[in-house]
């Protein structure tokens, strides 16, 4: 409807509040993430796409499990990475140290993290969302999405590890740990979720990202 829309209110009536409250944070959200992270090894484009496929894929784990949280998870997932670009750079600095601790076995960008600075992404990210005031629920969620166990039940965080993991199977976009990411045991059971309703999520995901993004 490119030229017909000529204000926010016709917009948001056409749209719905919901669905231009979710285009106006993910115009945002991509001027922020689709940059490349040379620390973490991403091209450009690489955060957004896995970005975009953690927030479809947690609005929907969300509208199974919770409708009431979907539209938290959904803003959680587009942002639940924002600490790889504030560290990518301290990252950088010690590309030769993390490379050769990288190499020994079975050690990840987030074993480096917490090694090499005494904290991970997920909390970085987190205080980044407590100062732009986001709510306390994706705060903690974000602070906990891949441990979601320690997050005090919160249902938001194992919706988000759920969708990181989802959309690491999807293939959508690159994730720094993908051929290393585990489900922290017990999630598929604390959101009801059998391995028929993962897999159909993934195609799901996929569908959703390649419909917006190009
Ligand atoms: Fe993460
Ligand atoms: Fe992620």
């Amino acid at each position: 409807m490119s030229g017909k829309i000529s204000s926010i209110q016709h917009a948001s009536v056409l749209l719905g509040y919901e669905a231009l409250g979710e285009i106006v944070t993910a115009a945002g959200a991509e001027s922020i993430l689709n940059g490349k992270l040379p620390g973490y090894g991403y091209e450009s484009k690489d955060l957004w796409m896995h970005s975009l496929a953690v927030a479809f894929g947690s609005k929907i784990i969300a509208n199974i499990k919770n409708p009431a949280l979907a539209g938290e998870a959904h803003t959680a997932g587009l942002i639940h990475d924002v600490g790889k670009i504030i560290l990518d750079g301290y990252i950088l600095n010690k590309k030769e140290e993390i490379e050769s601790f990288l190499e020994k076995e079975e050690k990840t960008f987030f074993d480096a993290e917490v090694q090499f600075f005494g904290f991970d992404h997920a909390r970085i990210a987190s205080e980044v969302c407590r100062k732009w005031k986001f709510p306390e629920g994706i705060n903690s969620a974000i602070k906990y999405h891949h441990q979601p166990s320690a997050a005090n039940e919160s249902e938001l965080a194992y919706i988000l590890h759920m969708a990181d993991y989802i959309a690491t199977l999807s293939g959508v976009g690159y994730d720094s740990d993908d051929y290393l990411y585990e489900l922290e045991p017990g999630t598929m059971d604390h959101l009801g979720l059998t391995q028929e309703t993962v897999s159909d999520i993934v195609l799901q995901v996929t569908e959703a990202v390649s419909k917006v993004a190009v």
